[in-house]
């Protein structure tokens, strides 16, 4: 990568990873600064891994699927986004929802493990992590920046912005490092683990396993009615996203990269996915 590499407004960098000028600044010099609850929920991802799904999946769940909180507000104010603050949308700084709402809270976060407030995981709070393939992570991510105001709407094309993936300059950093961290700790930890593409094969099963982690007894008929409420076509037309409008719900399935690779760039690819993630035992269908 040269000098001239993509930024976004605001860029800046900690501890290896770059953030967004959307990522608050003072969050990791006070973990405790949002008062944590033992019964707060985390969904956590690298961005573009079916975050937004997760959560609303969950928040449902939570609620035992009555879509009544899922449908009185916009998304934001029901989820805060935990390291959001932005001068041009203060209305959505998370930690300011984090603590007008009350228990139980489900919190959205794409922080790194090793940025991750400590507070909330000596706590105990409940962590649902959700991983992508990477392949179709860096294409849902390069719509995402040319579409996203915070991003300033990346102008350059595809195979510009996969070098920049695969040198870490997005935000939240290098997708391998990033990955392999958090990986290491859902091993010791008691985590909930799902991947883009399994939720994909069998959204229900997605539904059963949060359900279970979260200790909630659902009947079939539930479970049923939740997975259908989060189905692509019906999230697409009620999750509002007044500031980006709708760009979190693009095609949602499993191989666009197909569409975005070259042969030279899918090899290249998967040498460095063969190579950085050896001995991690992850795998992704792509
Ligand atoms: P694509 O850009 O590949 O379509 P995040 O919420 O982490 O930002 O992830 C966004 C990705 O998840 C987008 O991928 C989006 O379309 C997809 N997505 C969102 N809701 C989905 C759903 N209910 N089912 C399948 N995919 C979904």
């Amino acid at each position: 990568l040269g000098p001239d590499y993509y930024r976004s407004p605001g860029e800046w960098t900690y501890k290896g990873y770059v953030l967004g000028g959307y990522n608050r600044k003072d969050i990791f010099e006070c973990p405790d600064f949002a008062e944590y609850r033992v019964d707060d929920c985390f969904v956590v991802s690298y961005p573009k891994s079916g975050t937004t799904w997760t959560l609303e999946l969950t928040q449902l769940i939570m609620n035992d699927g009555d879509p009544t909180f899922t449908e009185s507000a916009h998304h934001n104010d029901r989820i805060p986004f935990l390291e959001y603050k932005y001068d041009e949308f203060p209305q959505w700084e998370g930690l300011g929802i984090l603590k007008k709402l009350k228990s139980p809270r489900l919190i959205k976060s794409h922080l790194p493990v090793s940025l991750f407030p400590k507070s909330a995981l000596y706590k105990g709070c409940k962590v649902i992590y959700v991983a992508r393939n990477p392949k179709d992570v860096v294409v849902s991510y390069y719509h995402f920046y040319k579409t996203t105001v915070e991003f300033g709407e990346y102008g350059g094309d595809f195979h510009d912005f996969l070098k920049q993936f695969m040198n870490g300059k997005v935000h939240y950093g290098d997708w391998f490092t990033y990955m392999l961290e958090w990986w290491k700790y859902i091993a010791d930890n008691d985590i909930l683990f799902l991947k883009y593409e399994d939720m994909k094969k069998d959204p229900r099963l997605a539904t059963v396993k949060i359900a279970n982690y979260l200790n909630r007894n659902l009947s079939d008929e539930v479970i049923d009615k939740i997975t259908e409420y989060c189905s692509f076509k019906k999230m697409k037309k009620h999750v509002t996203n007044e500031n980006n409008e709708g760009n979190y719900m693009r095609k949602g399935v499993i191989g666009d990269w197909k569409k975005h690779f070259t042969v030279a760039e899918n090899e290249a690819f998967e040498k460095i996915y063969n190579e950085r993630m050896e001995g991690s035992g992850l795998k992704f269908d792509w």
